[in-house]
C-alpha cells in the first residue's frame, strides 16, 4: 500500500468512527430510507423496478444502501475499506433485517467475484480517493453484462468554490486541473483528495467498454458542510453530476 493509500484510509478509519457515535441517528435515517435524492430515484426507477443485486463502491455509513432495498433492490453489498464503517452498516442493515452485507475491501482490489453486479452504485465523495483508470476497471469487472454503473457525486469543479455567503467566488489555492490537494473537510487528518476533471471520468467509463446512457450536472451540492449558505451553492454554480453507463449485454462472457 502506498504512503497516501494509507494515511487516507487510516483518516477514514478514524473519522468513521462518527457513524458509531451517530449510530442512532442515522439508523433512523436509514430506517426512514430516505437517503437517496430525487435525481437518484427518478434515474435508478427503472433499474430498480428489475430487482438487482447491487454493489455499493465505498459505501461507508452505508445509509443509501438501505435505501437501495426499500426501493426495490434485492441485495447490496457495500465495499469500504473502513472496517469501523462497514461494521456500523452492517449493524444498521440487521437490526432494520434488509438486505445489506458489507465486506471491508480496498478500491480496486475488491474482494467479490467478476460480474455479480446488476449495478454498480457510488459516489458522494468516492471518486476522489481512487485512482479512476483502476477503479473503472474494477467495475467493468464486477458488472455482469447488460448491468449499470450509477454515480452521483461531488462535481470536479467543487474544491475551487469558496464558502464566502454574499458572492461566489475561486479559491486562489486551488486549480481545476491540479492531481490533489490536502483535505479540509471531512476525514481531514491529512488525507489526500485526488482530483479528476469531469473529462477524465467520462474517459476512464468508456475505455473499459461501458456505454455512457447519460451525464448530467446540478446547482445542489450533494453535501453542505459547515452549517452554512455558501453563495457557490446559490443554483449557478456545479456542484454535483450524476452518470448512468451500461456494460454492453453482448459484452465477453455474457
Ligand atoms: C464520503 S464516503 C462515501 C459516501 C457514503 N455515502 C458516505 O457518506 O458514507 C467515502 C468512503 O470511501 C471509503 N474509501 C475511500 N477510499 C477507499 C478505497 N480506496 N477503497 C475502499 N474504500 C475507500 C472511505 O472509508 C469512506 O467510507
Amino acid at each position: 500500500m502506498d504512503g497516501v493509500t494509507k494515511t487516507n484510509r487510516e483518516a477514514w478509519e478514524a473519522a468513521s468512527h462518527k457513524h458509531v457515535r451517530e449510530y442512532d441517528d442515522l439508523l433512523a435515517q436509514a430506517a426512514a430510507g430516505s437517503s437517496l435524492t430525487a435525481v437518484e430515484r427518478e434515474l435508478l426507477a427503472d433499474i430498480l423496478s428489475h430487482g438487482p443485486e447491487v454493489v455499493h463502491l465505498q459505501s461507508g455509513h452505508g445509509l443509501e444502501d438501505t435505501a437501495l432495498v426499500q426501493a426495490g433492490a434485492k441485495s447490496v453489498v457495500g465495499v469500504d475499506y473502513s472496517a469501523v464503517a462497514a461494521g456500523a452498516a452492517q449493524r444498521r442493515a440487521d437490526e432494520l433485517g434488509l438486505a445489506c452485507r458489507y465486506v471491508v475491501g480496498m478500491v480496486p482490489g475488491v474482494p467479490l467475484a467478476d460480474s455479480v453486479a446488476d449495478l454498480v452504485y457510488t459516489g458522494k465523495g468516492a471518486l476522489i480517493w481512487v485512482d479512476l483508470g483502476a477503479w473503472a476497471g474494477e467495475v467493468a469487472r464486477l458488472l455482469r453484462p447488460g448491468g449499470h454503473l450509477f454515480v452521483y457525486e461531488g462535481h470536479p469543479a467543487v474544491p475551487l468554490w469558496t464558502w464566502d455567503s454574499d458572492v461566489p467566488g475561486i479559491r486562489t489555492d486551488r486549480s481545476y486541473f491540479a492531481a490533489s490537494h490536502v483535505n479540509d473537510t471531512f476525514p481531514a487528518r491529512g488525507a489526500i483528495e485526488r482530483q479528476h476533471t469531469l473529462g477524465d471520468i467520462v474517459t476512464a467509463v468508456v475505455t473499459v467498454g461501458l456505454e455512457l446512457i447519460s451525464l448530467a450536472e446540478y446547482p445542489e451540492p450533494f453535501w453542505r458542510p459547515g452549517g452554512i449558505r455558501a453563495a457557490a451553492w446559490d443554483g449557478r454554480l456545479p456542484n454535483a453530476y450524476s452518470l448512468l453507463a451500461r456494460r454492453p449485454a453482448d459484452a465477453a462472457g455474457s
